[in-house]
């Protein structure tokens, strides 16, 4: 027993040696960082990442292989864009969140401007300032999309969002009303759960969540960061989810990652990041062990420090993510 447990140990200190050490590298260029980059979603079978500047507004294509950056406005059309998602089975189709649309567009990952084919919904009439923010596919492929309101109004008194689910042309479904800013998006399908935060209340929420319907229910809190940080330092802001289950949240104006564990509901890591406004965060790579992090320098009326607006790539973490869904047309 006891030199079974040595040579266990043996072969963990073998392991961490052998291991990568963190490594956060930038993968834009002085004049490539965001204003408020946002809505990182990895390609597997392109390997490419493609992710949002909400205030440019851009889309932006970044090449695993080659290591370019790609940028484009959408044509005729000026509204800010909150993510990008290709669409299954094209190359050149994604979905795009231009203000108060659900828009599919057209882009060849390389011109300078993309065209709107279609509008497949117009959310929030009702409420002008009102934007299609942070979204993501479930694992079916159907579209999870939420919006928020101005931010210079107090959102926690008068939250105006909601968090939609669309596959259908032309309705989107309403999951939660009140929404101060619609964000982070993660789902387990083997426990059965979706995980959801609105920024403005501090927590990250968890729903049970039926795949083959994408019905969400029993909504309680996981984690709420006004009780392990009442200091009110930051906001939850972008998530993603590792093979394991773990919860990866991005934190505005937290300049860290926090790495929660969805089973104890604790904070079981927190990743430094160079940036203060740390906005979202995507797995990807040829073996999904690349983390890929978006950040702002926003807003862009004051100056922030280098190298906000950033988008990094982590590598070393010895985790692996889950691959992303495309969007799949019911
Ligand atoms: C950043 O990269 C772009 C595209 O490759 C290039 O045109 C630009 O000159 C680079 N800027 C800097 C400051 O290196
Ligand atoms: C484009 O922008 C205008 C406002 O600038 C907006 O009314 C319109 O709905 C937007 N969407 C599309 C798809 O053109
Ligand atoms: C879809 O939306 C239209 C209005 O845009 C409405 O008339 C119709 O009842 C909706 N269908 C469903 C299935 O909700
Ligand atoms: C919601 O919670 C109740 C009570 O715990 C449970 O009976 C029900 O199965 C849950 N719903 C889903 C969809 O899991």
């Amino acid at each position: 027993m006891r030199s079974c447990c040595f040579i266990f140990i043996i072969l963990m200190h073998f392991r961490c040696f052998m291991s990568n050490e963190l490594h956060i590298e930038e993968i834009t260029n002085e004049t490539q960082r965001c204003i408020l980059g946002e809505g990182p979603h990895y390609d597997v079978k392109s390997q490419n990442l493609y992710y949002v500047d909400i205030a440019a507004p851009a889309i932006f294509r970044y090449s695993l292989e080659t290591g370019k950056i790609f940028k484009a406005t959408i044509k005729d059309n000026n509204s800010q864009l909150g993510f990008i998602t290709p669409i299954e089975g094209k190359t050149d189709e994604f979905v795009v969140g231009a203000g108060h649309d659900l828009t599919v567009i057209r882009w060849n990952g390389e011109s300078e401007e993309a065209t709107v084919l279609k509008v497949l919904v117009t959310v929030d009439s009702q409420f002008p300032t009102n934007r299609i923010n942070d979204a993501k596919c479930d694992p079916k492929g159907r579209l999870f999309f939420g919006t928020m309101g101005d931010e210079t109004s107090n959102l926690k008194q008068h939250p105006t969002g909601f968090l939609y689910r669309y596959q259908t042309y032309p309705n989107a479904t309403i999951l939660r009303d009140n929404v101060g800013i619609s964000n982070g998006l993660a789902w387990n399908e083997n426990l059965g759960k979706f995980y959801y935060i609105d920024s403005v209340t501090r927590n990250v929420k968890a729903y049970d969540y039926e795949s083959s319907t994408g019905h969400i229910s029993n909504e309680s809190v996981l984690i709420d960061f006004a009780v392990t940080h009442p200091d009110n330092e930051f906001a939850p802001d972008g998530m993603t989810i590792d093979e394991n289950g773990f919860l990866y949240v991005a934190t505005w104006n937290g300049a860290r990652i926090l790495v929660i564990n969805p089973v104890t509901k604790e904070i079981v890591r927190e990743i430094q990041m160079p940036t203060a406004k740390v906005t979202s965060l995507a797995f990807g790579g040829p073996s999904l062990d690349i983390l890929f992090v978006t950040t702002a320098a926003y807003p862009a009326s004051y100056t922030h420090p280098p190298p906000s607006g950033a988008v990094f790539k982590i590598t070393g973490l010895n985790v692996k993510g889950l691959p992303m869904s495309n969007f799949k047309f019911d």
